[in-house]
């Protein structure tokens, strides 16, 4: 990692490796230089063992917005139980989940901008877990650091075999953790632009077997400029969230875990170390679904919470035309003006809000959305049919929002440079930043709240790079401007093979001890975190 200053002054740091791509080729995986070469895909895809549905069968769940316990004293209150259900995801098969409130998606909590929240989790799994608001605005100590675990009751870290494998314990001896048994309350003052946002399971090492089993749930923020707006609403706002899944014979999901209970030993097994796909794709935790829509302008708030799946998403009519994305919000709220797109990529944890208007649709036929990275079964995500004309006094106005923060370059204090690539790791694979694994004792960057900085993040495979606590924008890619889908503001952004990107924030808000990673969720259990101090 290069720290250099504004007036030029560089030096090299610890973490540094900086440089070219060439490097990566000292300590690539084998999987990795393969991958290199399919850029498309990063990870391997498992291979259900149950007979699959036929798409566009089963209705599109919506999940269930949770009531609160108590609105009491400006806070709203929330309770949320972890645990063990089963469930029917393919029709007719059992399916054992590790679910938020015993749904996968989890419920939905809708919340008003500054508004606080309080969560409080109860986690009756059968191992620790913690909590974080991807996107959100929130002090550190209820940011969900991947240490700061909820054990369940009666957990022995004792009585855990130690095995040969001292990393699996390194979690739980980090002297900063703040460990609770079984509940622990979440603040989140929520004092952001209104968006989509997400909750999900962060235990480090375990992230992405945990998210897999069903550890994920939506969290809307709302505010009233813009419900002003006059944007398809109601019925006609729909939140999907995409995800990819393999089953095992006996119905549960399969995952190439080494240790399948999740407690000794992290990691999967060789050949999914760049990731793990699945062979069905589901939105709102039904495969293939379908959903009937009135000939009217529709609200997606799409989130692809899939592990390691990157998707190219389009809607295509039955008669093979493609249906205007248009583009309203990124991953932190509303875009300046709308942006049009035929094709929109997502990667894993990115949202985008998307209008899609079916009044040009043959009422009775269908619009499919299509992924154009995927293949065979794959291919499809899940289709719309149009059922009746209406009329529609939704609008898309021109301007969408003027709060947009404008940051510019001869704002940065400092540029920090990182690099995003396989490597070596307790003697095995791994994923680093700047050349270094995930160590929760080392602080890599510190910055000052208040600071604008731009850092330059390069890459060997695709790496979604997520920061926690701050949006930021995008500058450039391999030195030419943004592509369309980087407009507004973000907090997650796919860094393709080989490309270097350029991003710009201010580290505002709360000070303490925050992460930034990659979320490819096997990359990010394989290392590739790095801790972001606030001071
Ligand atoms: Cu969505 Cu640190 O994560
Ligand atoms: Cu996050
Ligand atoms: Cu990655």
């Amino acid at each position: 990692m290069r720290e250099r200053d504004a007036r030029g002054m560089t030096r090299r740091r610890l973490l540094g490796i900086g440089g070219a791509l060439g490097a990566m080729a000292a300590t690539a995986l084998t999987a990795s230089a393969a991958l290199a070469r399919r850029p498309s895909i990063t990870g391997a895809e498992l291979r259900s063992a149950v007979p699959l549905p036929p798409p566009f069968q089963v209705p599109l769940p919506i999940p269930s917005v949770l009531a609160p316990v108590s609105t009491a004293g400006g806070v709203d209150r929330y309770a949320i139980t972890q645990r063990e259900v089963t469930a029917e995801i393919l029709p007719g098969v059992r399916t054992p989940l590790w679910t938020y409130a015993g749904t996968f998606p989890g419920p939905t909590i809708e919340s008003r901008r500054g508004r606080p929240v309080t969560v409080t989790h109860r986690n009756e799994l059968p191992v620790p877990t913690v909590v974080h608001l991807h996107g959100g605005r929130t002090p550190a100590k209820s940011d969900g650091y991947p240490t700061d675990l909820v054990l369940p009751q009666g957990w022995q870290e004792a009585s855990l075999p130690m095995g040969h494998d001292m990393h699996d314990m390194e979690g739980m001896r980090d002297p900063q953790a703040v460990v609770t048994t079984l509940t622990r309350d979440y603040t989140f003052p929520l004092d952001q632009r209104p968006t989509l946002l997400w909750y999900h399971d962060h235990r480090m090492d375990y992230t992405a077997p945990a998210i897999w089993r069903g550890l994920a749930g939506l969290h809307l923020i709302r505010d009233d400029a813009e419900e002003a707006l006059g944007l398809p609403s109601g019925q006609r706002e729909l939140p999907l969230m995409i995800a990819d899944r393999a089953f095992a014979a006996d119905g549960s999901l399969a995952y190439p875990s080494l240790d399948p209970t999740l407690r000794r030993r992290p990691g999967v097994t060789l050949p999914y170390l760049a990731g793990v796909l699945g062979d069905v794709i589901l939105v709102n935790g039904a495969p293939w679904p379908v959903h009937e829509v009135d000939g009217a302008r529709y609200r997606l708030r799409v989130l692809n919470a899939s592990n390691a799946r990157h998707y190219e998403l389009e809607a295509v009519t039955d008669d093979g035309r493609r249906l205007d994305l248009v583009q309203i919000g990124a991953d932190q709220g509303l875009l300046a003006a709308p942006v049009t797109h035929r094709v929109l990529p997502i990667a894993p944890a990115e949202r985008y809000d998307v209008i899609v208007d079916f009044s040009g649709v043959p009422v009775g036929s269908r619009v499919r959305l299509l992924n154009r990275l995927g293949s065979g079964r794959t291919r499809d995500v899940m289709a719309f049919r149009v059922a009746r004309k209406v009329t529609d006094d939704s609008r898309i106005p021109r301007v969408l929002s003027a709060d947009l923060p404008a940051w510019r370059r001869s704002d940065a204090v400092r540029v920090r440079d990182f690099s995003f690539r396989a490597g070596r790791m307790h003697g095995g694979h791994g994923w680093l930043i700047g050349g270094l694994p995930f160590d929760p004792a080392r602080t890599d960057v510190t910055a000052r709240l208040g600071d604008v900085e731009v850092w330059r993040m390069v890459a060997d495979v695709h790496h979604p790079i997520h920061l926690h606590l701050v949006g930021f924008r995008v500058l450039s890619r391999s030195g030419r401007p943004p592509l369309p889908h980087d407009a507004g503001l973000k907090d997650t952004i796919s860094l393709r093979p080989g490309e270097s990107v350029e991003i710009i924030t201010r580290f505002d808000g709360y000070r303490g001890r925050y992460l930034f990673h990659c979320h490819n969720a096997e990359h990010e259990d394989m290392g590739m975190m790095a801790n972001l101090e606030i001071i």
